[in-house]
C-alpha cells in the first residue's frame, strides 16, 4: 500500500471518528434534557434515514412519516435529523400552549430551512427578524382596516362571487375542471384586498400569473430530507432544475413589478378614492412618509414586491385549494349540500347576500365550512424554531429546535376526533344546532405568526359557497367516483383531480 493511500485511509478514517465524537459530546449535552419521546435514533444520523427511505425510497411523502411518528409516540414527538433537533405537534391544545402561551419563544422560522435560507429578508412568511415584525405589523393593521366586519371589502368579493357565477352559468352544467375559474376569481379577491382594483376575467396578464404561480409548487416541498442537510438541498434544486426555477421566480417579480408600476399610473392618472382606499396605497404612504422624515425603516420598493408576492401565494393556493375541497364535497355528499341549501333559502332565499355578520343565521353551513377545513386541511404542516429554552408540561424543547405544527395530524389524530375520516359537519354543532367551536381544530395556527388573513379567507369561503349554493347543484360527473381521502401533500394538501358539473337551479 502507498504512503498516498494510507494517508488517505487515515484522514477519512480519522475524519469518521471525530464526527461520531462530536456527536457523542452533543448527545451527552441532549442527554441533560428531558426531550419528549420518540422512536429510536441512529446515533450519528438520528433518524434522517428512515426518512429519507420513506420519501426517497418508498414514496411516502415526508408529512405522512412524520404523522405516523407522532401518531405513535404522542402529541409531542422528538426527533433528530443528524444534529438537528426537531419536535412535531400532532394537538392543537398543544400548539396553542406553546405557540400562543409561550409566543416568544416560537415566533421565528427554522434559519436552516431551505425556503428561509432563499428567502432570507425577504416578505412575511419566510422573512424573520425587524423587517418580518415591520410587515407582519403593516399587514396586520390592513387586515383589520379593511378585513373582518368591513363591508366594503365584502362588496369587493361579493362583486367577484358574482362573476364568478356568471362564468360557471357559462358551462351550461357541462363536465369540467373548476380549477381555472376559482383560481381567477381568488387571485382577483386578492388584488382587489391589496389595491382596491380588479382584473377582468379573462385577462391574459392575470393568466399568466396565474401559470407561473401554479409551476413551482412542487419543487418547494417543506418537510423533505433536503432540508436538514446542505448538500441534499443543492442535490433538491438540480434534481428540480434550478435554472428552471430561477427562471419562474424571476418571471413572477416581473409580472409583479409590472402589477405595481400599473397601480401607480392608475392613481395618478384618476386618483380616486376607491383606489386609495387599499393597502399598496397605504405602503407607498408609509414608505414616501419615512423617505421624508429620514426614518429607517424597512419599507421599500422592493420589499413591496415580495410583500405583494407572499400575499399572493400565501393567501391565494391556500384559499383555492380550500374552495376546490369546499366543492368537491357538496358533490361528493349531496345530502350535506342538501341541508345546506335548505338553510340559506329559508333564511335568505336565493337572491339576497348575507353579510359574514349574519353567519349565526346559518350554524350548518358554518359548521360545513369547517368540517371541511378540518377535512381536508389546506395547509397540511409548517415550522417554527425555538429561540430560548421551552417546555411543555415536564419535557424540555431545547433552543434551536424545529418545530413542526403539523395540522394534518391535528385534524387526523384518532385520539382527538371521533371518526375522523368521516365528512361530518355535525361534530361543530350544539344538540341545540348552534355552532360550535371545537378546541381541537387549528387550521390557521397560533400565536404570532398565525395566519393574517384568517377573516378574509373565512369571508371568502362563507361569500362563494353561499353563492354558489342558491344558483346551482354540484355534482360529480356520471360514473366519477373520488376517493376523497386521497389528496396529495405539498404546501398544500390538495384534493384528487376531479371534474364537475353545476346545474343550474330552477328559478
Ligand atoms: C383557507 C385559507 C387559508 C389557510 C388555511 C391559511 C393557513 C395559514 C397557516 C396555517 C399559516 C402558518 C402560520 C404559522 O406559521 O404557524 C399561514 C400563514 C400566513 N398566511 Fe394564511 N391561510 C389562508 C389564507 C390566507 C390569506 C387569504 C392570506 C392573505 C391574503 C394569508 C396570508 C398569510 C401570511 C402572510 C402568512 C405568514 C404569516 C407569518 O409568517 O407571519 N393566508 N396561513
Amino acid at each position: 500500500m502507498s504512503l498516498e493511500m494510507l494517508d488517505v485511509i487515515l484522514s477519512v478514517t480519522g475524519g469518521f471518528v471525530l464526527l461520531v465524537m462530536m456527536s457523542l459530546i452533543r448527545r451527552k449535552k441532549v442527554t441533560n434534557y428531558h426531550l419528549p419521546p420518540g422512536p429510536k435514533r441512529n446515533l450519528v444520523f438520528g433518524n434522517l434515514m428512515d426518512l429519507i427511505y420513506s420519501s426517497m425510497i418508498t414514496g411516502e411523502p415526508s408529512l405522512l412519516k412524520f404523522a405516523k411518528w407522532s401518531f405513535q409516540y404522542g402529541p409531542i414527538c422528538y426527533l433528530r435529523f443528524f444534529r438537528q433537533r426537531v419536535v412535531v405537534i400532532s394537538d392543537a391544545r398543544v400548539a396553542q400552549q406553546l405557540c400562543a402561551a409561550q409566543s416568544d419563544k416560537f415566533s421565528t422560522r427554522p434559519p436552516g430551512l431551505f425556503l428561509s435560507r432563499v428567502l432570507k429578508g425577504k416578505g412575511i412568511v419566510f422573512n424573520d427578524g425587524p423587517s418580518w415584525k415591520e410587515h407582519r405589523n403593516f399587514i396586520t393593521h390592513e387586515f383589520r382596516k379593511f378585513g373582518f366586519g368591513n363591508q366594503s371589502i365584502e362588496h369587493k368579493i361579493q362583486y367577484v362571487v358574482d362573476e364568478y357565477l356568471r362564468q360557471i352559468a357559462k358551462t351550461n352544467g357541462g363536465v369540467h375542471d373548476p380549477h381555472t375559474n376559482i383560481a381567477t376569481a381568488i387571485y382577483n379577491v386578492i388584488w382587489t384586498t391589496i389595491s382596491g382594483e380588479r382584473f377582468s376575467w379573462d385577462d391574459p396578464f392575470l393568466h399568466k400569473i396565474i401559470a407561473n404561480l401554479e409551476t413551482n409548487l412542487q419543487a418547494v416541498e417543506l418537510t423533505g430530507p433536503h432540508n436538514y442537510v446542505t448538500l441534499l438541498s443543492i442535490w433538491h434544486l438540480i434534481w428540480h432544475n434550478a435554472f428552471r426555477l430561477l427562471c419562474i421566480v424571476m418571471k413572477r417579480m416581473f409580472y409583479f413589478k409590472q402589477l405595481i408600476c400599473k397601480y401607480k399610473k392608475h392613481r395618478k392618472e384618476t386618483a380616486t378614492s376607491d383606489v386609495d382606499e387599499s393597502m399598496m396605497y397605504d405602503y407607498l404612504v408609509k414608505m414616501q412618509g419615512s423617505k421624508l422624515n429620514g426614518q429607517l425603516t424597512h419599507f421599500s420598493e422592493s420589499q413591496l414586491l415580495w410583500l405583494v408576492s407572499d400575499l399572493f401565494i400565501a393567501g391565494g393556493e391556500t384559499t383555492i385549494t380550500s374552495f376546490r375541497w369546499v366543492l368537491l364535497c357538496l358533490a361528493k355528499f349531496p345530502e350535506v349540500q342538501q341541508r345546506l341549501r335548505h338553510e340559506i333559502m329559508e333564511n335568505f332565499g336565493r337572491d339576497s347576500s348575507p353579510s359574514y355578520s349574519q353567519r349565526t343565521q346559518l350554524p350548518y353551513l358554518e359548521a360545513f365550512i369547517h368540517e371541511t377545513l378540518r377535512f381536508s386541511c389546506s395547509v397540511p404542516g409548517m415550522w417554527r424554531n425555538t429561540t430560548q429554552d421551552a417546555k411543555y408540561e415536564n419535557y424540555d424543547i431545547p433552543k434551536k429546535t424545529w418545530v413542526l405544527l403539523h395540522f394534518w395530524a391535528m385534524s387526523n389524530n384518532t385520539a382527538l376526533w371521533h371518526d375522523v375520516r368521516e365528512f361530518k359537519p355535525e361534530r361543530f354543532l350544539n344538540n341545540d344546532g348552534t355552532f360550535c367551536k371545537n378546541e381541537n381544530f387549528l387550521a390557521f395556527s397560533a400565536g404570532k405568526r398565525q395566519c393574517p388573513g384568517e377573516s378574509l379567507a373565512r369571508t371568502e369561503l362563507f361569500l362563494f359557497t353561499i353563492g354558489v349554493l342558491q344558483k346551482f347543484r354540484v355534482t360529480l360527473p356520471a360514473g366519477q367516483d373520488i376517493d376523497v381521502h386521497a389528496g396529495q401533500f405539498g404546501v398544500t394538501y390538495t384534493p384528487p383531480h376531479h371534474h364537475l358539473q353545476f346545474i343550474p337551479i330552477g328559478v
